[in-house]
């Protein structure tokens, strides 16, 4: 599949837009540009997490305040914010009933290792949100993703994992997999030194692909599949008709558990997919914006598979099970997400969230197609992105669809026209914080990025 077809947008024409953009970028960002300087003195490459410098442009824009829907850098120039941290702020940025109650439960202490009141109520509205009746908490999607595959093996007694071509749950060793053209397992591209080959730990299998899926789970080895319900880190493939019940029966037929982790696909709806859609996981992990933007994670399971855990979780060596951490649960990530679930991502603000997204995807789809591109957008609740291509239905067809430069520029335009986007795709996400003002800026700015290209 070619990213853009031949002739519709020349390269040059690409490249001599990318310079006048990021030339852009520099000028108009000289405090931002000051302060990294500085920080490339004691920081790896200037920043103090290495995925700072994704976004785009010639160093990062160092924010000085973000509140809502938007946030102001050090230059004094103000930003929509598509963004969102990544999801880590999908409730809004400096939520006030989050502010309060960090500040509230900072000044009684942080951690204790003890549980606080909070922790009941927030066992009961994750049972109540998402269904599922026994919760755990974790400090990252990341870590509770690791926590949920111990189980599984300990449960099942088999070594292997069963992932999506191209998927992302976090810093998952046995998920940094992905498929060669010969269908073979491999480190995936930019993974660091892997602790042993994935093909010990994985198999992998195309999203949408029920007899791929079956084949896998046949060997007898996997615990569990780990999967979202809609990718959503090689863009935005949704799900076949049919496709998740169909995994369900597989998963279940094999004796493999299924692991749905909703820390993006939370852009559903408040219950995430699994409740929009009636899925039925043995686990669900949900990360990033439960805490409206502190550090919070947390992963549900089946009473069923509670009851098989049991014998595993009381013993005195729980410390060294590979499960929980020190910081884990503690006081002031329970109160921030107690203040998160109580106040934001309700069903009111997902009424707000979504018409907004469609409105977004429409605005470009109108600008597209007025220029005569075979670009798409795609929808997933509160979340919305375009390609430069026809839409994918796995991993692979996505990852073969994106078009670096392109992206690069996309992002460049709008950040230098006063909007951020996820930097890994070009993708938007809502908060219940967004307006169609903001709406209606991005449709102006894309449709103005179109016309540069296309004229
Ligand atoms: C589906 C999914 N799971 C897990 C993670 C990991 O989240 P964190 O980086 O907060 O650990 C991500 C991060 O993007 C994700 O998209």
């Amino acid at each position: 599949m070619s990213a853009v077809q031949p002739g519709t947008i020349e390269r040059k024409r690409i490249h001599d837009l990318l310079a006048e953009e990021e030339r852009r970028f520099v000028d108009l960002r000289p405090a931002s540009a000051a302060r990294a300087e500085r920080a490339a003195v004691h920081l790896l490459d200037g920043v103090p997490m290495p995925w700072m410098t994704r976004l785009p442009g010639a160093f990062p824009i160092f924010f000085d305040t973000a509140s809502g829907a938007s946030f102001t850098d050090v230059d004094g120039r103000r930003y929509v914010d598509f963004c969102l941290g990544d999801t880590g702020a999908m409730a809004g940025h400096a939520l006030e009933q989050v502010a309060e109650a960090l500040g509230r439960q900072a000044r009684r202490g942080i951690t204790t290792m003890l549980p606080t009141d909070d922790a009941a109520w927030v066992g009961e509205e994750l049972h109540r949100r998402f269904g599922l009746p026994v919760w755990q908490m974790a400090m990252t999607a990341t870590d509770a993703n690791r926590f949920v595959l111990r189980f599984c093996r300990q449960l099942t007694g088999r070594a292997k994992v069963a992932v999506m071509d191209w998927c992302y749950h976090g810093t998952v060793d046995e998920a940094f997999a992905t498929l060669d053209a010969n269908g073979d397992v491999q480190p995936r591209v930019g993974s660091l030194g892997p602790p042993v080959h994935p093909s010990a730990t994985t198999r992998v299998v195309q999203f949408n692909d029920l007899g791929q899926l079956d084949a896998a789970l046949a060997h007898g080895d996997v615990a569990c599949v780990l999967m979202e319900p809609a990718l959503t880190n090689i863009g935005i493939v949704l799900p076949d008709d049919g496709y998740l019940a169909g995994v369900r029966e597989i998963t279940r037929r094999h004796g493999v558990l299924l692991v749905i982790d909703e820390t993006h696909t939370i852009c559903v709806g408040p219950g995430g997919a699994t409740r929009a859609w009636g899925l039925e996981p043995d686990f669900f992990v949900i990360g990033k914006t439960i805490g409206g933007g502190m550090p919070a994670a947390a992963y549900g399971m089946t009473a069923a598979i509670a009851a098989r855990l049991g014998g595993h979780t009381g013993a005195d060596s729980i410390d060294t099970s590979g499960v929980g951490g020190t910081l884990t649960g503690n006081a002031l990530a329970i109160a921030a997400v107690r203040a998160t679930l109580s106040s934001a991502l309700r069903e009111d603000d997902f009424a707000h969230m979504i018409p907004l997204a469609t409105a977004w995807a429409d605005g470009v789809r109108g600008a597209y197609e007025s220029a005569g591109l075979p670009w798409h957008v795609q929808q997933l609740g509160a979340r919305a992105e375009y390609w430069f291509c026809p839409p994918p239905r796995n991993g692979a067809e996505a990852a073969a669809g994106v078009d670096a430069e392109l992206d690069l520029l996309m992002h460049l335009w709008a950040v230098n026209r006063g909007i951020l986007l996820t930097p890994f795709h070009n993708m938007a996400l809502f908060s219940p914080h967004h307006t169609q003002a903001d709406v209606d800026l991005h449709t102006e700015v894309f449709t103005a990025a179109v016309r540069a290209l296309t004229a």
